[in-house]
């Protein structure tokens, strides 16, 4: 039998705004800087991963190692570069039918949670004046184990004192896909069918979302 769906736990970059470009152009500004080639392919790898773990991926992939004072001035750097993109954003910057369906959440009485990896997760959504839309919010600030680990989901469900059995992820990362099923919670995956395959659910953004189409197809 289907089990009801009390919360819904979002992710945020490439969710609820399209961040996700933003973390790709100032990773592959420093890769350039390193002579390290640097696709979207490869930046999938990224999606959802801290910041540490997302230059040790590039530097992987170009063979290459850094001192750890060279380590984290890349680190600096790549976050003032981001910085530079988000300080621009204004709540034009929600994705399509976010905002609409949330607001059903909220009719409906389901809970709403963040859970994302970002360290800027705050910043961002002050800029795009939606901070009050999240009872709990669980960011990289408040956690140690990355993506796929389901710590920032479990934690976000805690915050809401609801069971994962009863929470839905929204994730545009398979690492987040992941994390959600080893939380124990179900995922709608927002984004392409090839690399969100996993999910319970796939949409390509939040026009194809409602309350009711969640309820039959989870
Ligand atoms: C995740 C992004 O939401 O946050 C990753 O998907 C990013 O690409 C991670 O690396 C950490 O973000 P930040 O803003 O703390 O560097
Ligand atoms: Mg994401």
């Amino acid at each position: 039998m289907k089990k009801p769906i009390h919360a819904c736990i979002f992710d945020l970059d490439g969710v609820i705004v399209d961040t996700a470009k933003y973390h790709f152009l100032a990773w592959q500004k420093l890769a350039q800087e390193m002579d390290i080639p640097f696709t979207e392919a490869d930046n999938e790898q990224l999606k959802g991963v801290s910041r540490v773990e997302s230059l040790k991926i590039i530097l992987a992939l170009g063979g290459k190692t850094l001192s750890q004072e060279a380590f984290d001035a890349k680190m600096t750097q790549k976050n003032e570069e981001f910085l530079g993109y988000i300080s621009q954003m204004t709540p034009k910057d929600i994705l399509s039918g976010v905002k609409q369906f949330l607001d059903e959440l909220k009719e409906n009485k389901v809970n709403i949670a963040l859970g994302s990896a970002s360290k800027n997760a705050r910043t961002i959504l002050t800029q795009i004046k939606m901070i009050d839309y999240f009872e709990v919010i669980m960011d990289g600030t408040n956690i140690s184990e990355a993506k796929p680990n389901p710590e920032v989901f479990l934690k976000a469900a805690e915050g809401l004192g609801i069971s994962p059995e009863f929470c839905v992820v929204f994730e545009d990362a398979e690492k987040g896909v992941e994390a959600a099923h080893q939380g124990g919670m179900r995922a709608v995956g927002v984004g392409s069918p090839e690399v969100l395959h996993k999910a319970e659910m796939i949409i390509s953004g939040f026009e194809e979302m409602n309350y009711r189409i969640m309820t039959e197809n989870l």
